[in-house]
């Protein structure tokens, strides 16, 4: 069933896990990626980024079919907005029934981060809908890979006191949109802003960090774990594979299921992971 977001993220946080939160670039995705939770028993985070909705040419037929793909499903499913700057796609998703939205204002300096958040939030919060916000601009946005920003905890605890938000992005050494698996985390700086912050952490560019430094960070206090480029790159490679063994296939939908398999099986296994089980 579609569930909170936050509220999934406070309980993985109350039991040391992690909470998988994988990005929908197509509609099938939303299904593939609640298969793999159902496969792992675990919860899932199915976000829909400002990207996305670009690509859809709009919000609401990805957001409504992602939503009816949680509701029906056997494991409970958040479906938060993902990287949304536009104070007006965050109404929109609200209207139409997201249950939780990453208002990304890490770009603005800090005093207009903080201001333009906490708007956010009153206006979230008044129907319901959590939010996530970013503090310490984690690299990558622009295409550009850098993992050098961090988040200072003292900073950290003011800023989601003056905000309200409900799970706080921290940049602690990953950068977005990385293909390699190379990324260190800074694990102390993750123990050392968990203890100060009230909320959980989610960490942004996920793709970029190994296994075991993921198990390290989610043991210091890391929870909400978002995912894309690893899986889009595995979507891309199962469909590469099966294009070049069938270069007679037609239907589309016979090399989507080829990649919609792998993304399956490797959600799957990066749930069972985060969630130690
Ligand atoms: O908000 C989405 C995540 O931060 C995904 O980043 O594509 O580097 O895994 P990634
Ligand atoms: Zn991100």
């Amino acid at each position: 069933p579609l569930t909170d977001a936050a509220a999934l993220a406070r309980t993985a946080a109350e039991a040391h896990r992690g909470l998988g939160a994988f990005n929908v670039v197509h509609l099938e995705t939303a299904r593939v990626l609640t298969q793999a939770a159902e496969d792992a028993g675990t919860p899932v985070v199915l976000q829909i980024s400002e990207n996305a909705v670009a690509y859809h040419g709009g919000l609401e037929p990805i957001l409504l079919g992602t939503l009816a793909v949680a509701r029906a499903a056997g494991v409970d499913v958040g479906v938060h907005l993902d990287h949304v700057t536009r104070v007006d796609l965050v109404r929109e998703g609200v209207s139409l029934g997201a249950t939780s939205v990453m208002f990304d204002a890490s770009a603005l300096g800090d005093a207009e981060n903080v201001e333009a958040t906490a708007a956010v939030v009153r206006l979230c919060h008044d129907a319901g809908v959590s939010v996530e916000a970013e503090l310490g601009e984690i690299g990558g946005k622009n295409g550009v890979h850098d993992p050098s920003a961090r988040t200072d905890p003292g900073d950290a605890a003011r800023y989601v006191a003056a905000t309200g938000v409900d799970l706080l992005a921290v940049a602690v050494g990953s950068s977005h949109a990385m293909t390699s698996r190379s990324a260190a985390l800074d694990t102390d700086l993750i123990a050392a802003i968990h203890a100060e912050v009230p909320v959980p952490l989610v960490l942004h560019g996920s793709s970029g960090v190994p296994d075991d430094g993921m198990v390290a960070a989610i043991r210091a206090g890391m929870t909400k774990i978002n995912v894309a480029t690893h899986l889009n790159g595995i979507f891309t490679g199962a469909v590469r594979e099966f294009l070049a063994e069938h270069p007679d296939v037609v239907d589309t939908r016979t090399w989507f299921r080829a990649g919609n398999a792998a993304v399956r099986d490797e959600a799957a296994r990066l749930l069972r992971l985060y969630a130690g089980v």
